[in-house]
């Protein structure tokens, strides 16, 4: 595996790549890496010659009173485990590298970036959106995976590849969770064990709705509101949002006619967690 730092090494290895007509597949990731990110890169590894994985916790897609600073980060670990995935090239740029003095040009995906994360978090897909587009000239993937983790922010860089006319093809991957069912992500590492408990609420809510659904539930606001007192019995729980809301335009439903994608923010302690899943009406 190449450790590639510069854009100019790496859009060079990647054209060069292109011209062989080898097939390039990209895992985008901002690094401490978990079993959710090395599933994508399993995933990417079967479907493409040459595999490039990046690791840039991009600061675009954080605001101002966000964790940022806080965000872990492991680039030696995480290396090795990316190696052990059989990455072919990992990029990791600094900052200025990305971002230099001057830049100014943002990639803006309106109506799927309106609800959900993006009402609080104005930001952050306009920052998701334009480091990913970057990151795809600079890489020229054939095709690209994500997890379904991030389920807005999958619908979104398939509305910017559409809107755009990019020659790339967005793959999801399921989401990888705990033996418990917490999914999996960086910021777990943040949750004091209690928290961990109350976290479990998230994964719990899914397993709930479903239920309530199965039991012929349709209408959207008791099933919320169920939710949002079951997960506040838990201790140190602040949900953002508990939404159902179609699963292409991400508006919300007041019916669930077929099918709905129930998704969940919840503050742990000062832990930002998300989980969602699609409940469908057979
Ligand atoms: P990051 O949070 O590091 O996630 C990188 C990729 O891993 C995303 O596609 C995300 O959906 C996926 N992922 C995270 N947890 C997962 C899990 N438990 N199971 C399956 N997949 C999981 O998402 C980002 O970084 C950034 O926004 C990025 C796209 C890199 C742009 O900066």
């Amino acid at each position: 595996m190449q450790l590639i730092e510069t854009i100019n090494e790496m859009s060079q290895v990647a054209t060069a790549a292109v011209r062989r007509n080898k097939t390039i597949a990209f895992v985008p990731t901002m690094g401490f890496l978990h079993q959710g990110h090395l599933s994508l890169m399993a995933h990417a590894r079967g479907l493409a010659d040459i595999l490039v994985a990046s690791i840039f916790v991009n600061p675009t897609q954080f605001g101002p009173n966000e964790d940022l600073d806080r965000y872990p980060r492991a680039l030696e670990s995480d290396s090795q485990k990316c190696r052990d995935q059989g990455v072919d090239y990992l990029f990791f740029p600094q900052s200025q590298e990305m971002y230099p003095d001057g830049w100014q040009t943002t990639v803006n995906v309106s109506r799927v970036t309106a609800n959900l994360c993006g009402k609080n978090r104005p930001v952050h897909f306009t920052g998701v959106a334009t480091v990913v587009l970057k990151l795809f000239n600079i890489i020229k993937p054939t095709l690209t995976v994500f997890g379904e983790k991030d389920y807005q922010q999958l619908v979104t860089i398939r509305r910017m590849v559409k809107d755009l006319n990019l020659e790339v093809d967005v793959v999801g991957q399921p989401t990888v969770r705990e033996p418990d069912g917490l999914a999996m992500s960086s910021r777990n590492v943040h949750l004091s064990t209690e928290e961990r408990r109350s976290a479990l609420s998230l994964s719990a809510s899914l397993a709930r709705a479903r239920d309530m659904v199965a039991a012929g539930a349709r209408a959207t606001a008791p099933i919320i509101a169920d939710l949002t007192s079951f997960i506040t019995n838990h201790p140190h729980t602040n949900p953002d949002y508990v939404s159902l809301v179609d699963p292409e335009t991400l508006e919300d439903l007041n019916v669930i006619e077929t099918g709905a994608l129930l998704a969940l923010a919840v503050k742990v302690g000062q832990t930002r967690l998300i989980d969602n899943c699609i409940l469908s009406v057979s």
